[in-house]
């Protein structure tokens, strides 16, 4: 190979490597949200049975992993310069500070169905504006 065009290969591979990391990296993002909201399901599933069948130890747990889901989603959207992207992340971070209120002090049943109902309101709330 020639100089020319070895400095002509390595910029037309250059360009492949940025598309393809490209096209990797933009669905990533999205399978992850994905896959929060998914165990976000799951763990009201879960706040359900605990409802039915109650445990302070159980209903902080489930509080705590609401938190974490919705500080991980806030914080893929943080720093992005879209309407969109700004007001998903302060409502993740508005749902992780409501649940996190809750995931700490000791809870009685009805403080959890009051908790749990905050936090399903907020789900609808985002999902009304954006799915
Ligand atoms: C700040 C906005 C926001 C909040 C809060 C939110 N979601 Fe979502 N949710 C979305 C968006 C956006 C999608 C669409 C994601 C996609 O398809 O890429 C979605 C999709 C989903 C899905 C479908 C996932 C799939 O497999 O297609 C489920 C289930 C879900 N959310 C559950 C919840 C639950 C439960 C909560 C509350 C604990 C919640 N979400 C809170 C924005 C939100």
């Amino acid at each position: 190979m020639t100089k020319a065009n070895r400095s002509k290969f390595c910029s037309t591979y250059s360009l492949v490597v940025v598309l393809v990391l490209g096209c990797a990296v933009g669905p990533a993002l999205a399978a992850s949200l994905k896959s929060l909201m998914g165990d976000m399901r799951d763990n009201t599933n879960s706040a359900k049975d605990v409802l039915t069948n109650f445990d302070t130890a159980s209903a902080n747990r489930i509080m705590e992993r609401y938190a974490v889901d919705a500080r991980a989603a806030s914080d893929m959207f943080t720093g992005q310069g879209g309407a969109k992207e700004k007001d998903l992340a302060s409502r993740f971070k508005q749902l992780a500070a409501t649940a996190n209120a809750t995931s700490q002090a000791p809870m009685t049943k009805a403080g959890f169905r009051k908790a749990l109902s905050d936090v399903t309101n907020e789900c609808k709330s985002c999902h009304s504006a954006y799915n």
